[in-house]
C-alpha cells in the first residue's frame, strides 16, 4: 500500500482530491429511479416493471448490449426540464465526489430522431451547467455524433447545432465502434474543426489500433476517449505520448462491457508507465455501477495504485481538459495543497 496506511486512507485521499471528469455521457447518468419518475411524468411506458428489474437488466457482454438498453432508457427524456433535471442530478453527484470541472457528452441524435427538439436538449443541459458554475463547478459541453448512423446524419446534426455553438465547445464520436471507423466521418469533423470546435473521439474501446490511428490522422483529435487498444501498437503509443494527448479511461465501464476481464488486469498503470496521460472517468455511471470516485477507488484497489499515481491521474484530468492554462494552474495548485495534507 504505497503511501497509505490502509485502503480506507487511500479512499479518503481520493474522495477529497480535486478532480475533473472528461468522459461522461449525460444520458448515461440517468439513474433507474429518475427513469421511472420521468416515464410517469411524461406518460412514456417502460418495458421494466420496477427499478430492480431495470438494474437486473444491466448485465452486458459487450458495448452493443449496453447501447441497446441505453437508447431505450433515454426515451423518457422529452422536455427541457427533463434535461435540466438529469444534468442537475449528475452535478449533485459530481460535487459530492470533489469534481471541480466537467466536460459532458450529449447524444442529440438519440433525441432528435424521436422528435425531441434540439433546443430542449441543449437548453436544459446548459441551464443546469450555468447553475453548476454558480456552485463552483465549471464545464464544457461536447456534442457527439452517433457512429452507427451515416455521415450525412452527422452533418445535419451539425447544421442543427449551429445556432447553439456558443454553448458547445467540441464534438465527439460515440456509439457502436467496430464497423464504424473514424474515417467514415472525415468530412463532418473537418467542418467542425473549421468552426473552431475541439475534436474528441471514442477510439480503441473495442475497435483496433487502426481506428486510433485514424482518430489522430483523419479526425485530428485533441483527446482520445478510452484508447485501451492503443497499447497493442508500440508506434501508436509513441505517437500519442509525443503529441501529449490525453486518454479518458473508464475503468468500471471497461469491466461492465467486458473490455477487461478483471480490474486487476486493467491497463491503467501500464498506460501511465508508458508515459500516456491517462485520466479516470465514469462514462455512463448509472449503468456501470459508479461515479468518478467509485471508479478511482475500484481501480486503485485492484491495481494497488500509489499516492503518486493517483495524484498524476488527478493532475492529468485538468491538464487534459479544455480549460485555459491559468484555470488549469489554479486546480493543480489545489491538488498540490490537498496532497501536501
Ligand atoms: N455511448 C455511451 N457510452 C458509450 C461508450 N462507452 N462507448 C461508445 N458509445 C457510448
Ligand atoms: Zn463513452
Amino acid at each position: 500500500m504505497t503511501g497509505f496506511a490502509s485502503r480506507e486512507a487511500r479512499a479518503a485521499f481520493i474522495a477529497g482530491l480535486p478532480k475533473a471528469e472528461l468522459h461522461l455521457h449525460i444520458e448515461g447518468s440517468l439513474e433507474p429511479e429518475m427513469m421511472f419518475s420521468l416515464a410517469q411524468r411524461n406518460g412514456v411506458s417502460l418495458v421494466f416493471e420496477n427499478v430492480e428489474a431495470i438494474r437486473a437488466a444491466y448485465d452486458f457482454s459487450n458495448l452493443q448490449d449496453f447501447l441497446d438498453i441505453y437508447y431505450q432508457g433515454m426515451a423518457v427524456l422529452l422536455t427541457e426540464q427533463d434535461f435540466f433535471d438529469l444534468t442537475t442530478a449528475y452535478i449533485d453527484r459530481a460535487a459530492t465526489d470533489g469534481v471541480r470541472h466537467v466536460e459532458i457528452f450529449f447524444d442529440p441524435q438519440g433525441h432528435t430522431a424521436r422528435g425531441v427538439p434540439f433546443a430542449n436538449v441543449v437548453g436544459g443541459i446548459a441551464r443546469a451547467l450555468a447553475e453548476a458554475e454558480a456552485r463552483g463547478i465549471s464545464s464544457r459541453l461536447i456534442m457527439c455524433f452517433l457512429r452507427h448512423l451515416s455521415e450525412d446524419d452527422a452533418q445535419a446534426t451539425l447544421d442543427e447545432a449551429l445556432p447553439f455553438l456558443p454553448l458547445i465547445h467540441g464534438v465527439g464520436l460515440d456509439s457502436s465502434e467496430v464497423g464504424h471507423p473514424p474515417e467514415k466521418f472525415a468530412r463532418v469533423f473537418a467542418r467542425a474543426r473549421d468552426l473552431g470546435l475541439k475534436i474528441v473521439a471514442h477510439a480503441g474501446e473495442e475497435g483496433p489500433p487502426d481506428y486510433v490511428w485514424q482518430a489522430l490522422d483523419v479526425l485530428q483529435v485533441d483527446r482520445i476517449d478510452h484508447g485501451n487498444r492503443a497499447l497493442e501498437d508500440a508506434a501508436l503509443v509513441g505517437r500519442i505520448v509525443s503529441e501529449g494527448l490525453t486518454l479518458t479511461v473508464c475503468p468500471l465501464s471497461n469491466l461492465k462491457l467486458c473490455v477487461v476481464e478483471d480490474l486487476a488486469r486493467h491497463p491503467l498503470r501500464r498506460m501511465l508507465a508508458a508515459g500516456l496521460r491517462a485520466t479516470v472517468n465514469s462514462d455512463d455511471p448509472a449503468y456501470f455501477g459508479g461515479y468518478v470516485n467509485a471508479n478511482f477507488i475500484a481501480v486503485a484497489d485492484a491495481l494497488d495504485l500509489t499516492r503518486d499515481e493517483i495524484v498524476t491521474l488527478a493532475r492529468n484530468s485538468f491538464t487534459g481538459s479544455f480549460l485555459t492554462s491559468a484555470e488549469q494552474a489554479r486546480h493543480l495548485a489545489a491538488i498540490d495543497s490537498w496532497a501536501a495534507g
